[in-house]
């Protein structure tokens, strides 16, 4: 049995595959409209969510499976004291596979340990983020037409995001790519991610605080949202929330066929007039998010060959 805790569970290979599969579905997705039938996908969400948890269910739907679950601890035995542990042998009995979103960093991991079916992370604390690293490997992969050879800058809150350090561990496999790193200083990719995965493969990086300087090199641009759920104070926040706006301003010192990604939700560092632009990729990123998360559970139902 699998899980996907981690985005490197997968190998590139593998991953190759699974990228294929969800282009094949989402070629004709009636394909695969019986796939899952009579198998159910529990969703166990601790933290709020509309993408993931929904896009795991029409996943799941499309596939022709059903869904179960909770969408917060607070309706969940959680909040009478359940550990994780107990949850997850419970939910083994009722479920063929789940996706667990957890406040906690390493939550899921640990339910994996207990559980009899495969568990998906669908986001740890401010870890990792694995199944959005896929849907945004099948929009880079769509745009570019390849996974190597690219300079991409991130861009906004790269301490506590979680998409940002799978998406930057799971392209550390691929050659040729560049990472501009553009963050307030406070807001820094924790010193794990260079040290664990950037420097030890000579990845080339740098670490800027200014977008437009940055802005002509870049193939990608990868925008995130301030997390505010996890500082510890309203201040600092305030302080930080608009450190970086992404305007039509902007994007004409871009190159013309950049993409713009951002995982959602937005609050205000994409402005609205930018989503007409041709190169904003982020509502193309919800699509493929829905494919890609077909393709995982086929595969990790072991029903993908
Ligand atoms: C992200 C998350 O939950 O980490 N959202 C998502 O899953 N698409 C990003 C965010 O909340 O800012």
């Amino acid at each position: 049995m699998r899980h996907m805790i981690d985005p490197l569970d997968f190998s590139v290979e593998e991953v190759d595959k699974l990228l294929a599969l969800a282009n094949d579905i989402a070629a004709d997705p009636s394909n695969y409209r019986d796939v899952c039938r009579y198998k159910k996908l529990a969703t166990l969400f601790y933290e709020p969510s509309t993408r993931t948890r929904l896009s795991f269910e029409a996943a799941m739907l499309n596939l022709g499976g059903s869904v179960l679950g909770f969408s917060s601890a607070d309706s969940s035995s959680a909040s009478k004291g359940e550990t994780v542990a107990d949850t997850i042998r419970v939910v083994s009995c009722y479920a063929d596979i789940c996706a667990m979103r957890h406040p906690k960093e390493g939550a899921p991991l640990r339910a994996s340990m207990y559980s009899k079916i495969p568990v998906i992370n669908a986001g740890d604390g401010g870890h990792q983020h694995p199944t959005q690293t896929l849907t945004d490997l099948m929009t880079i992969k769509r745009r570019l037409g390849r996974l190597n050879d690219f300079t991409i800058g991130l861009c906004g809150d790269l301490k506590f995001g979680r998409t940002v350090h799978s998406l930057i561990k799971s392209l550390s496999r691929y050659t040729g790519i560049r990472f501009i790193l553009i963050s307030p200083e406070e807001l820094k990719v924790p010193d794990y991610v260079i040290r664990e995965v950037l420097q030890p493969k000579g990845l080339p990086y740098e670490e800027v605080s200014s977008l437009e300087e940055v802005m002509p090199q870049l193939d990608i641009l990868y925008m995130t949202r301030v997390q505010k759920e996890r500082f510890f104070n309203e201040e600092d926040y305030i302080r930080l929330k608009d450190s970086y706006i992404l305007t039509e301003e902007k994007m004409k010192l871009a190159k013309e066929k950049m993409a713009v990604l951002h995982p959602l939700p937005r609050v205000n560092e994409i402005e609205l007039s930018v989503d007409d632009d041709p190169r904003a990729a982020y509502f193309e990123q919800v699509q493929n998010g829905v494919y890609v998360r077909m393709a995982l559970i086929m595969t990790l139902l072991g029903l993908a060959d």
